[in-house]
């Protein structure tokens, strides 16, 4: 049987990027894998909304009305997405996408990684490739929101809590 486990083992230091003419960053192991598979990032905007909700139901998010989450999409800055390529079909694995004033901010907003590529630095990977195109777009604060579980991932990459005291604020409808 097909076994992820063995096809990601120590993949988080062996994580290696490979950027293609079509913007595509190509992910591959140092040591050669035997299975036909490949993961690659992307910021191709194409995404089946229902591929997506797969996704966040994987990590156990709850549902959202597609036509709003398809509004959001439509209105986000950069998309990103990683694929699990095997036998020409691709899977969508991993997926973040960040809103901007096209000028000095960007927010980065539903970062997921399915829970069986989790743990091997693609997360890393694909946050760093956030980071990467905004920096071109000339985008100098990036921001997000962070659940506590998470707080140490996005640490690792170099977000800092509360800088100079700034605080996050919230508004809700009551
Ligand atoms: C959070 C998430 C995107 C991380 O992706 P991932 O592929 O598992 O993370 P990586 O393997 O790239 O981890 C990168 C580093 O962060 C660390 N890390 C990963 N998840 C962590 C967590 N929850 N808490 C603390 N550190 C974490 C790893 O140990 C690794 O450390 P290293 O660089 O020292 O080796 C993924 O776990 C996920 O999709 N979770 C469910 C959805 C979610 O909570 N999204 C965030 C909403 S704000």
């Amino acid at each position: 049987m097909f076994s992820w486990r063995r096809l990601f083992n120590n993949i988080s230091s062996n994580i290696k990027a490979k950027t293609t003419s079509s913007s595509r960053e190509r992910i591959s192991l140092k040591k050669k894998s035997t299975l036909q598979s490949r993961i690659f990032f992307t910021k191709e905007r194409e995404i089946d909304l229902y591929d997506l909700e797969e996704l966040c139901d994987s990590v156990g998010w709850s549902r959202r009305p597609l036509r709003k989450v398809k509004r959001a999409l439509n209105n986000s800055f950069i998309i990103v997405s990683a694929w699990e390529v095997r036998k020409n079909q691709r899977r969508l694995i991993g997926f973040a996408r960040a809103t901007s004033d096209h000028a000095f901010n960007a927010t980065i907003w539903d970062v997921v990684i399915h829970p069986r590529f989790q743990s091997k630095g693609l997360g890393k990977g694909m946050i760093n490739y956030m980071i990467r195109h905004l920096k071109n777009e000339d985008i100098s604060n990036i921001t997000l929101f962070a659940d506590p579980q998470v707080i140490n991932f996005y640490c690792r990459l170099g977000f800092i809590i509360e800088p100079e005291g700034i605080k996050g604020m919230f508004w809700y409808p009551n």
